[in-house]
């Protein structure tokens, strides 16, 4: 398998970061670019991109992924998110190349009380849910040839995430408010990258099954439930100013975003499709404290 191309997008992103230290480490050949090598809303730029290197696979972990911000630049998040996949599927047509590409749980509204599964309704909350949701669909009509990872809660070493902003906030403040009443499964990039790579080799395999799965950490928490478990692992490394965490609602912090209350995935296809198991994100919690 480690003899296939990759091409992959959004290399500076926190999961194309943690993509591109994995095939460093694996000896993989991945031709990663950034988005000032390689814009996704330019399609000539990805057509000689793609002639050039000719690969095997191509992985999009390209998006706008501003949440709050979206909102108000929906312009450009529809642009990346939606226009940008369009022209990634065109030219993996064009050159009979599979394309795996990731999404999201804010394609759900969360107001159901299980796991969704792949075949649920998707009716998203926010600009960004839309500008993702509208991506898979136009992936879905433009190239059969395709994987749409929905993942959820993503944190890692590399770029920004809850994960990061709790440990800063742990060392400068004494009090934290974090909300209580919505339930997700943080998922570490580092598993989702390994997940990417597993899914190809079973493709190469001949094992093509094509679609949408869900792949995410497990267990399910709330985010003040998850921030504890965060704080927890920190104290036992580093001395914190940090007293407590208090849980609030929603209601009580006002994003100008709306969330799902409830993102949790269920990932029974992707097991009994390619045998690729839920990952307990503290594993992938632990190693992020010890790096930092
Ligand atoms: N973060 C989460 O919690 C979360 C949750 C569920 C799903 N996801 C999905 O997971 C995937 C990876 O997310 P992530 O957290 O790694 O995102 P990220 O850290 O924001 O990385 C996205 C990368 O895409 C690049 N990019 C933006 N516009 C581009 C364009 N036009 N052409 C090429 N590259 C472009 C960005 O470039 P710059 O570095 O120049 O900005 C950035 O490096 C995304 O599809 C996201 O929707 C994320």
């Amino acid at each position: 398998m480690f003899s296939l191309k990759i091409l992959l997008t959004g290399a500076n992103g926190q999961l194309g970061c943690e993509m591109v230290e994995l095939a460093k480490n694996l000896n993989l050949p991945l031709y990663s670019f950034t988005r000032s090598q390689l814009n996704i809303t330019e399609l000539d730029q990805i057509q000689r991109t793609v002639a050039t290197i000719k690969p095997n696979y191509i992985i999009n972990t390209a998006a706008y992924t501003a949440v709050d911000k979206a909102e108000k630049e929906s312009e450009l998040a529809f642009s990346i998110n939606c226009v940008g996949v369009k022209n990634l599927a065109k030219v993996a047509e064009e050159f009979d190349i599979p394309l795996l590409h990731i999404s999201t749980d804010y394609v759900f509204d969360g107001q159901k009380k299980t796991p969704y599964i792949e075949e649920d309704e998707a009716q998203p909350l926010s600009i960004y849910g839309q500008s993702k949701l509208s991506g898979e669909n136009l992936l879905r009509e433009s190239w059969y040839k395709h994987i749409i990872l929905r993942v959820s809660w993503v944190f890692g070493i590399f770029g920004n995430n809850f994960v990061k902003t709790i440990i800063r906030l742990a060392k400068e403040q004494k009090e934290l408010k974090i909300i209580a009443d919505q339930r997700g499964a943080p998922t570490y990039t580092g598993d989702i990258a390994m997940t990417l790579l597993k899914i190809i080799a079973c493709l190469d395999k001949g094992q093509t099954q094509w679609g949408t799965y869900h792949y995410t950490g497990m267990p399910t928490l709330s985010w003040y439930e998850f921030a504890k478990k965060i704080v927890d692992e920190l104290k036992q490394h580093q001395h914190l100013l940090l007293r407590e965490i208090i849980p609030i609602l929603t209601l009580e912090y006002p994003c100008i975003a709306r969330r799902p209350y409830n993102s949790e995935l269920d990932c029974q296809k992707i097991l009994q499709t390619f045998n690729i198991r839920p990952t307990h994100w503290f594993s992938g919690l632990k190693k992020m404290v010890y790096s930092l």
